[in-house]
């Protein structure tokens, strides 16, 4: 059974979490559940090529590898849902009410407060390594972008980041070792905390803007906004929110 944090980094500082959990495993050194936090990231990774800015030893920033029982590359949505939902039930233990913004984003009052990279390897066609790489602010207060924010700024109080990591490995655990029993609700679980659904708003795909609602996501992780009478079903890059 996988148990999260058997093995534990601690780096002052690194280019990435990701990247150093990658060299981890291609050198063959890298257990089962292996937990890597960084202080500072020199080049934080983010979603779709951008970067991931973080002010050193004010977040949390890390990476969680595991290896899943016979996960097949066509499940990797599932991955995704659980650790947004680890990242969601963490927040409400510290008393914030999340929503996730699809397909990976955790936003709370419309301002994103965590992160998440997933990059698997895969050996055939099955998931030999999860990497998942999480940025989650806890106590930077002011932030480049716009529209983000912290556990701080919505709490009002610092938080100590070792406190945060251990809710966030307890909360994997309690997914990774109940697998089989979670797995088929990931999705509807999803789908209840999911930003703006069942919402009239304004979304832009390749054709231009129009107003649609959200209605839930596919089985393969796309999105299904309903437009008029139509159904739209979007994978990642090919829809923004608007
Ligand atoms: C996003 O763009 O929303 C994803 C951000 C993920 C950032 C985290 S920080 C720890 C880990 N290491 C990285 O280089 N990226 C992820």
């Amino acid at each position: 059974m996988t148990t999260i944090g058997k093995q534990m980094y601690h780096l002052d500082c690194v280019d990435s979490t990701n990247n150093f959990t990658a060299k981890l495993i291609n050198d063959q050194i890298c257990q089962n559940g292996a937990v890597i936090l960084a202080d500072e990231q020199t080049a934080g990774k983010g979603q779709m090529g951008n970067t991931w800015e973080s002010e050193r030893g004010s977040n949390l920033l890390c990476s969680i590898a595991w290896q899943p029982d016979n996960l097949s590359v066509n499940e990797q949505s599932k991955i995704s849902w659980m650790v947004c939902l680890v990242l969601h039930k963490l927040l409400l233990r510290f008393g914030i009410e999340a929503e996730i913004k699809w397909p990976n984003d955790i936003y709370v009052h419309n301002q994103k407060i965590a992160g998440i990279l997933i990059e698997n390897q895969l050996e055939g066609k099955c998931i030999s390594w999860v990497i998942a790489g999480i940025g989650l602010n806890v106590n930077q207060q002011s932030f480049h972008q716009a529209n983000a924010t912290s556990m701080k700024n919505v709490l009002g109080v610092n938080l100590q980041v070792k406190t945060v990591l251990k809710e966030l490995m307890d909360l994997f655990n309690g997914y990774l070792h109940q697998w089989d029993v979670v797995q088929p609700t990931l999705k509807s679980e999803l789908e209840s905390i999911l930003f703006q659904k069942n919402i009239r708003s304004i979304y832009r795909d390749k054709e231009g803007e129009f107003e649609g609602e959200i209605l839930g996501i596919q089985d393969d992780g796309r999105l299904i906004i309903e437009v008029g009478k139509e159904q739209r079903v979007y994978a990642m890059k090919e829809v923004q929110f608007c």
